[in-house]
């Protein structure tokens, strides 16, 4: 058996149709061969991002029902502060309507024109909030996760003599704040390790740094503790991330991905003050503080599915199913980052496509001829997605160029997988022939949502038969 079978069964489906090879070299052509361009009508498997894209369970359906929907002071509310209180063991809450909501009350907040703040490896909105109020992002992630073949079971941990020197050169001052990332994003899914977290509280509490956790998947980084690390195999989800939250000063948290729901995020701390500024804060740009831009039905989902995703049963399903399609991959021969991360499968695309410049952007390029060549829709993680350095306006190209399949919970089969991975599969097998793309619209921020493209040399297709 490919992995634990599921720990639930289908009660409804939803149709989905599948355009014809004309139709998907057109759509990717209207799309400006931007996979965020598409129509979602025109997508036969949605693996663009885990983010939103879950399938609740009935417990969850039900509770929207169940929805206040009072101005102030809804039950549901009080009921997602509960459930934060007890998975994640913060005092106080503030929620937001998705994840960038809580990023820009807290880092807005923290975050002092001229500053950094490290983290183990930037997220796009993340760094974005960071660089609003005049900060910057710098990378601390140790070196093993710029590597896709190294196969270190905690690419996302901190590296501290990075940390320590930027402290050197900047003095502590200029540190607003450490930060987190729990199975780390751009790393390609990629866990920290209780250890880690551990040994970074005892380092910030000598400089008396504030660690700020983007806890959005901490569910998964909690299993891969559980699996991976020596002390934890039998210890519950809910305790390991409680002792994980214990070490930070609060976290950010975007419910679209862990929390098992379609919109939804919020902020939780026990520092008195980040809470008081958040919390005066979140009405000028969420919603009332017991909303934060969330309807009441939306926060009783959320609450119910954090607690959802601390079942081992559940989790271990998950993990393995994103595992299953990297194993397909890779024993075909697809470079893929290693080992499989949490969420998703990243091809390497710079050693699929070594015939492409940086400039030829080949993880749009991949990204794009997987959606062609079968509908499946991926999303690009590489020189796109960083964009361009503040201070000099050029394109910054990171070590990882890659395409992320981003496995949405609880919704698709392994025959999906399957069908997904044939299709790379086939890509890989004519690669030579796939044409690079120029960027010909690029708008300022994240410009990954938004920048068209178009096929370099002239060609009805860049997939050559
Ligand atoms: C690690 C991480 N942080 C923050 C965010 C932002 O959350 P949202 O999309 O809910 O605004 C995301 C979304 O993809 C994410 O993956």
């Amino acid at each position: 058996m490919n992995g634990p079978p599921e720990p639930f069964k289908i009660k409804m489906i939803e149709h989905v149709g599948m355009p014809d090879q004309i139709r998907r070299s057109e759509a990717i052509r209207e799309a400006g061969y931007n996979t965020f361009l598409l129509r979602s009508e025109d997508v036969y498997i949605d693996l663009l991002t885990d983010s939103g894209t879950s399938a609740m369970s009935d417990y969850q359906w039900s509770g929207l029902l169940l929805g206040d929907e009072a101005y102030a002071g809804a039950r549901n509310f009080y009921n997602l502060e509960k459930a934060i209180q007890d998975v994640l063991g913060y005092k106080y809450i503030v929620p937001t309507h998705q994840g960038r909501g809580a990023e820009h009350l807290m880092y807005s907040y923290l975050v002092k024109s001229g500053q950094l703040v490290p983290r183990n490896m930037y997220f796009t909105t993340s760094k974005l909030h960071v660089e609003l109020p005049g900060g910057k992002m710098v990378d601390v992630i140790i070196d093993e996760a710029h590597d896709p073949e190294n196969l270190h079971l905690f690419k996302g941990n901190i590296d501290f003599k990075k940390l320590q020197a930027f402290i050197d050169e900047y003095g502590v001052e200029k540190i607003a704040f450490v930060n987190v990332e729990m199975d780390v994003n751009m790393a390609g899914g990629q866990p920290v390790s209780m250890q880690n977290l551990r040994d970074l509280r005892e380092f910030c509490n000598d400089y008396n740094l504030k660690i700020i956790y983007d806890a959005t998947r901490s569910s998964e980084n909690a299993y891969f503790i559980r699996e991976r690390e020596r002390g934890y195999e039998n210890t519950p989800i809910i305790d390991i991330l409680r002792e994980m939250m214990s070490y930070s000063d609060g976290c950010i948290y975007s419910s679209k991905k862990d929390c098992l729901v379609n919109i939804g995020g919020f902020l939780a701390t026990s520092d008195k003050d980040i809470f008081e500024h958040c919390r005066n804060m979140v009405v000028v740009y969420e919603g009332l503080h017991t909303y934060g831009g969330m309807a009441g039905r939306d926060m009783e989902a959320v609450a119910r599915g954090l607690k959802e995703s601390t079942s081992y049963e559940y989790l271990k399903y998950r993990i393995n199913q994103v595992r299953y399609l990297g194993d397909l991959l890779m024993k075909a021969g697809v470079p893929i980052v290693k080992p499989t991360g949490g969420h998703g499968v990243f091809i390497n695309a710079l050693k699929f496509l070594p015939h492409l410049e940086r400039k030829q952007w080949p993880a749009q390029t991949l990204a794009a001829a997987i959606y062609e060549d079968s509908g499946v829709r991926s999303m690009e993680r590489g020189a796109v997605s960083k964009g361009r350095d503040k201070e000099t306006g050029e394109n910054i190209f990171p070590a990882l160029e890659l395409v992320r399949l981003t496995i949405p919970r609880r919704v698709y089969t392994n025959t999906h997988m399957e069908y997904t991975a044939e299709s790379v599969i086939r890509l890989y097998e004519k690669r030579d022939s796939i044409r690079g793309l120029k960027m010909v619209y690029e708008p300022e921020y994240l410009r990954f949502f938004q920048s068209r493209f178009e096929v370099l040399e002239s060609s009805k297709s860049y997939l050559e038969t």
